[in-house]
Parts: structure tokens; C-alpha cells; sequence
């Protein structure tokens, strides 16, 4: 019996849906997110997962590039001292891009099992499938000399290291990130260990149906971010062509029946279309509400033949600075011709 005292209004965690990887492995349905996209300081993202532990989340998304895996670790240290069993807990991290390749993988890992205070991850992924750094923050204009293109040798290699993390036992699953279809078929031809989940950009009016349908037929979990359709991030990361989730008609009218904000519907369609959403806040009522959105009130089977038809294909986060070479634009990113863009 958990000795970690929950909020008296939490959600049970024992009632919150769980999926099933490939392995056997069970995950939590729906995670905490923890990008502070850079208006949320690290110790107020490290607070929201805090809070959100004692509200009855048990997966939180992290990765080294938020900047907040020396203080998200604390908050999870002092959650096992108070009784939590880890083996409860979910915990995704990932590795940025400027650590593919031999050794560096390694490096990286160990830095956030440091930082986060485990002694292993359950969950390890390519942060993108592009290895060229570029600093956190900067504007999405910006390029770096190093840009390189997907080279699947290279990724392979990257992918050999994250295989060995999980021979190391300091990793459970891996698994890949931002990814498209060719890539992942050239990844599952060549794999050892398969990925377990592929993080992706989903939410109503970003399905990638194909995608999606593909992960699955494949025993890919797939992971939703920006399942609110993000209204937070960066600036730099808004194009005037972006659509807004929360203020569909649809998404806002089933709001209304059901008495949430238009959030708490985005994520209902997450969880009952199968992804596991990962929706990101600090405030106690919208995360909570988000975790409420996994065990009460599903959204009819009409308003889930509704919600899959106003997907306007509206990618936001658009991966410009990892474009490589001139005269480009971000969908050579994405492979949309169903081949890997050539170099
Ligand atoms: N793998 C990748 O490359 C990748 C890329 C992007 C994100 N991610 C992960 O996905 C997570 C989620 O994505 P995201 O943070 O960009 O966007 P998101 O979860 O779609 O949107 C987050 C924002 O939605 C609002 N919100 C959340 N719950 C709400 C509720 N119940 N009611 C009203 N508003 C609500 C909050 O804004 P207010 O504060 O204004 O209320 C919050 O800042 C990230 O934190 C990160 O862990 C991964």
C-alpha cells in the first residue's frame, strides 16, 4: 500500500487508464509535460510537478533541453522518500541534439539520471531526428553552420547507443521523437530494439492520421504533445497561418455540454483516440483538470466522428532551425513526398 499522502481532491492513480507497450509495460495514459517554453521558470515547472504528484499524475515528460531536470529531480526524491514506489511512476527523458552519436548518448543520459535523481528512466528518446545544435531560444530565423541533414547512419548510430542504455539497465524503453514514416521504416528495418513510443505533435487540428495509424500497426505507442494545441509557447514559434484548438466551434461547443474549458476536451479526444496526451501547465485547476479529463465524462462516440473531422493539418511546431541548407522551407523537414528529403 503507497504511503504518499494525495491530495484530498486528487484523482486516484489506480483509476487512470494504462497503456500497454510491446514489452508488457503499462503507462500511465496521460502524463504531465514539462516545457517551460520559456515563460515558466524551472522552479515553477518543477512546483506544477509537485503539485501535480500529489494530484495523482504518475507520468511526467522531461528532457534536458527544458532546462529543469536539476529541479525537477528534488521534487521526485523527495516523492520517494514520502512513500511513492517508484515502479509507479513513469519518468520520460530525452536526449537534445547536439548528443547523438558514440559516447555522447551515454553522457547525456547519465546527466539527466543525475539530474533527476534515478537510478534509471523508463522511458528514453530521441529528442529529433536531426543532430545539429542550435542554442535554446533562439529565433526559429536562425541556422546553424552545422545544420546536417537525416543521415540514417548517423541516426543509427545514436539509436545503437540508446540500445545499449537499455542492455545498461539505465533505461527501460527507447524510443524516438518528431519522427515521419520513412525514417521510422529505415529505424525498424535496422533496429535491435524497437522503439516503444513515438512522442508527435497531436491535437485536433494536428491528427497526422497516417502517422498515427502507422506507429500503431507497428506497436509504436504514440505519445501527443502540444495536445492543447500549445497556446503558451514561444512566440517564435507562432506563424500567423496557426490555428487555435481551444476556440473550434466543435472543441468549444462540447465544452459547453460538458461545463470545461475547451482544453479539458482536447485532451478527452487524446485519451479516447489512443495517443497519451502529455498537456503542460502550472496551475493547479488546469492540470488537475486535465487529469479529471482521463477518469470522468468521455466524450460521446459522435462528438469522436465530430472532433476527426476538423483537422486542418496544422503543424506548430515546425522544426525551421534544423533546416540545413538554402532555399529551404520547414516541410523538407517532414518528408512529405514519402521519401526521406535527400541531402
Ligand atoms: N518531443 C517534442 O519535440 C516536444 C515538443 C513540444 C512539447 N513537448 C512536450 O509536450 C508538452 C505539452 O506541450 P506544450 O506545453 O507545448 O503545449 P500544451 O500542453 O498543448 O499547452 C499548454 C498550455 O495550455 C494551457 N492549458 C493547459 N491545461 C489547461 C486547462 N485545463 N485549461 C485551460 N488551459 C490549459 C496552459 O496555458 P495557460 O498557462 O495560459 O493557462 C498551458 O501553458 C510539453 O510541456 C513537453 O513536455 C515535446
Amino acid at each position: 500500500m503507497e504511503r504518499f499522502a494525495l491530495a484530498s481532491d486528487a484523482v486516484d492513480p489506480r483509476q487512470v487508464p494504462q497503456r500497454t507497450l510491446y514489452t508488457g509495460s503499462r503507462v500511465p495514459a496521460i502524463g504531465l509535460g514539462t516545457f517551460g517554453s520559456d515563460r515558466f521558470s524551472a522552479d515553477q515547472v518543477a512546483q506544477a510537478v509537485r503539485g501535480a504528484l500529489a494530484a495523482g499524475y504518475r507520468h511526467i515528460d522531461c528532457a534536458s533541453v527544458y532546462g529543469n531536470e536539476p529541479q525537477i529531480g528534488p521534487v521526485l526524491a523527495e516523492a520517494i522518500a514520502a512513500g511513492l514506489d517508484r515502479r509507479d511512476l513513469w519518468i520520460t527523458s530525452k536526449v537534445w541534439n547536439d548528443m547523438h552519436g558514440r559516447g555522447r548518448v551515454l553522457l547525456s543520459c547519465e546527466r539527466s539520471l543525475v539530474d533527476l535523481r534515478l537510478d534509471y528512466l523508463d522511458l528514453y528518446l530521441v529528442h529529433w531526428p536531426f543532430p545539429n545544435y542550435h542554442p535554446p531560444g533562439c529565433n526559429v530565423g536562425s541556422r546553424s553552420p552545422d545544420a546536417r541533414p537525416y543521415i540514417h547512419e548517423h541516426y543509427l548510430d545514436t539509436w545503437r547507443q540508446m540500445e545499449r542504455l537499455v542492455e545498461m539497465g539505465l533505461v527501460r524503453h527507447i524510443g524516438t521523437s518528431n519522427m515521419t514514416i520513412p525514417k521510422l521504416e529505415r529505424l525498424l528495418a535496422d533496429a535491435r530494439i524497437r522503439p516503444a513510443c513515438n512522442e508527435m505533435e497531436l491535437h485536433p487540428h494536428f491528427q497526422q492520421p497516417e502517422l498515427f495509424q502507422f506507429c500503431l500497426d507497428q506497436g509504436i505507442q504514440p505519445i501527443g504533445f502540444c495536445p492543447i494545441g500549445s497556446p503558451t509557447r514561444p512566440d517564435r514559434d507562432k506563424t500567423e497561418s496557426d490555428t487555435v484548438d481551444i476556440e473550434d466551434p466543435l472543441v468549444v461547443q462540447i465544452a459547453r455540454r460538458l461545463g470545461v474549458h475547451p482544453a479539458v476536451v482536447c485532451v478527452k479526444w487524446a485519451l479516447q483516440r489512443g495517443q497519451i496526451p502529455i498537456p503542460f501547465s502550472i496551475h493547479r485547476h488546469e492540470y488537475l483538470a486535465n487529469l479529471r479529463a482521463a477518469v470522468q465524462d468521455p466524450l460521446t462516440d459522435q462528438e469522436m466522428r465530430d472532433l476527426s473531422g476538423i483537422n486542418k493539418n496544422c503543424r506548430l511546431i515546425k522544426g525551421q532551425v534544423f533546416l540545413w541548407k538554402d532555399n529551404q522551407n520547414w516541410q523538407d523537414l517532414w518528408d512529405l513526398d514519402g521519401r526521406i528529403t535527400p541531402p
